[in-house]
């Protein structure tokens, strides 16, 4: 896809069509009022009309004859005073999957007036949200539906006519790219059904983005864990032919420092729930159960590309969860890495069964910041819907600084406790723990259960199973969404950037990109 800037709506832009915003009080500026001078008063009249309100991701084509482009899409952005550069990325997809479908292939996107102090953003988030607008729900069937093809983006900014910002914008596309192409690798290992995405493949597919874009890669095997003594992760695996890999991604950015941070992610590429076995309605979704892995991988790879100032590693312990002949029954004690003992109460509570063993190896690899990412508990969507990720953590400075960050990007990041009162019920009788206990909290019980590997490395657990897919959305084809991946990229530049402001005696900040 090529991605150019225009500084107006002037008729040397060439698009299939001109996409322009609306706010909901009606009133027009920046690139929109300029093309509405041209057209008589035409983007002014379908509002007049109330044909559209400017309500967020409401559309509205207008075909017009005096201007080089042919097409005008008019995107609702809400209410003008609770604007976010966040919300362009939806504004984009919007108009992207519009048009798109309509077989428009050249698009020329306006960016609100209410942007231009935060040019960068804005056209990070116009690219990301344009390029996920465009993905490929339908490679299985014989004959796809004709996929939504976007050959030329031209972000059309008014305020790119001076120079530093020229250069703000430069960037910013640059970013929303290497973002929206890592958005949209997760998203589709996670939509690869799980007969084409064992842990093996998903080790072959870390391995494709490691050499693409410049990261160190190795997967461990079954036999490498039994000697670190990870014996949490592999009673998983047991109950599946197909081998459990630990995937390790390594990027180095900032050498001889001593800091690193870990990304740690979930990915179970099938959860049948072992003996425990679910109930066969929706099953099928739980190959989604490895998204949190994907968005690790993917997050990696951005990470590789953007090349932030700082070291993290990426851990993905990728398993099946089947209830074959050498399965973990309910009652086995297994034994983690860092020699807890756990009583398996429901082979259902798989994930934190392998995230166990892969966050005690993160800390094995050195890290000293810790973010995890799992589909991990149905009690997750009960308290929040799809509306937001839990965010459960152990540093309470160190979770306001994520989520200062994270709840930025697009993605919603809410934060919930982990009191004693969960550490308590994760306690077995005959054992160091047990991986299930009742229903009460079962998205902090099992945070609490995970707590158990990290000791006092800093550390924040995030569980998308409400966010990690969702149905379809004006922006967004139905099923995976690449959360976590924007919080975490975002996160690694941010804490990079911090470094650097705090080595230079400037105060620590949580500053927008
Ligand atoms: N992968 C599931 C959690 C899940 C459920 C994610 C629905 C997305 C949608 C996880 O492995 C699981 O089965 N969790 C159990 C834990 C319970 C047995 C303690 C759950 O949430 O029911
Ligand atoms: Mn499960
Ligand atoms: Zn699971």
């Amino acid at each position: 896809m090529q991605i150019r800037v225009s500084p107006g709506t002037s008729s040397s832009l060439q698009a299939g069509a001109l996409v322009v915003p609306a706010f909901s009080d009606a009133r027009l500026d920046g690139a929109a009022q300029g093309a509405d001078q041209e057209l008589g008063g035409a983007i002014t009249d379908v509002l007049a009309s109330g044909e559209i309100k400017g309500k967020t991701n409401e559309v509205a084509l207008i075909h017009v004859k005096d201007l080089a482009v042919k097409r005008v899409l008019v995107v609702g952005l809400g209410d003008r005073a609770k604007f976010e550069p966040q919300a362009l990325a939806k504004y984009a997809g919007t108009a992207v999957r519009y048009l798109g479908k309509r077989n428009v292939r050249s698009i020329a996107i306006a960016l609100p007036l209410e942007a231009q102090h935060h040019v960068r953003a804005a056209a990070s988030f116009v690219v990301e949200g344009a390029l996920a607008g465009t993905i490929d729900t339908t490679t299985y069937r014989s004959e796809p539906e004709k996929p939504i093809v976007l050959e030329e983006l031209t972000v059309v900014s008014t305020a790119g006519s001076h120079q530093f910002e020229a250069r703000a914008l430069d960037e910013g596309i640059e970013r929303g790219r290497v973002l929206g192409e890592a958005v949209n690798a997760a998203r589709l290992m996670a939509l690869t059904p799980a007969n084409d995405m064992t842990p093996t493949h998903m080790a072959k597919r870390a391995e494709e983005l490691a050499k693409e874009f410049g990261l160190r890669f190795e997967a461990l095997d079954e036999e490498r864990m039994k000697k670190l003594g990870m014996g949490s992760l592999l009673s998983v695996s047991q109950g599946s032919d197909q081998p459990a890999k630990l995937i390790v991604l390594t990027y180095e950015g900032d050498p001889g420092n001593p800091e690193k941070l870990a990304f740690v992610g979930k990915g179970l590429t099938f959860d049948s729930g072992g003996i425990s076995i679910k109930p066969a309605e929706n099953m099928h979704e739980m190959k989604y159960d490895m998204s949190g892995g994907a968005g690790v991988i993917a997050a990696l790879s951005a990470v590789a590309r953007l090349k932030p100032k700082l070291n993290v590693i990426g851990l993905v312990p990728a398993s099946e969860n089947l209830p074959g002949p050498r399965a973990t029954k309910p009652g086995d004690i297994v034994r983690a890495m860092n020699g807890k003992t756990i009583e398996v109460i429901n082979t259902d509570a798989e994930g934190r069964l392998i995230l166990a063993d892969a966050l005690c190896y993160a800390r094995e690899l050195g890290a000293t910041k810790i973010v995890d990412c799992a589909t991990l508990t149905g009690s997750m969507v009960m308290a929040l819907g799809h509306a937001a990720t839990g965010t459960m953590s152990n540093d309470d400075p160190f979770v306001k600084h994520f989520l200062s960050v994270a709840n930025q990007t697009g993605e919603r990041y809410w934060q919930l406790p982990i009191y004693e009162d969960y550490s308590n019920a994760v306690k077995s009788e005959i054992a160091d723990l047990r991986n299930s206990t009742g229903r009460p909290a079962g998205s902090l019980t099992a945070s609490a259960f995970l707590q158990n590997f990290v000791g006092t490395t800093p550390w924040i657990h995030l569980d998308i199973a409400g966010t990690a897919y969702v149905d379809e959305t004006p922006y967004m084809a139905k099923g995976p969404t690449g959360t976590p991946v924007r919080a975490l990229v975002a996160f690694a530049e941010d804490l990079a950037k911090t470094r650097v402001a705090a080595k230079n005696g400037a105060p620590s900040t949580a500053a927008k990109s």
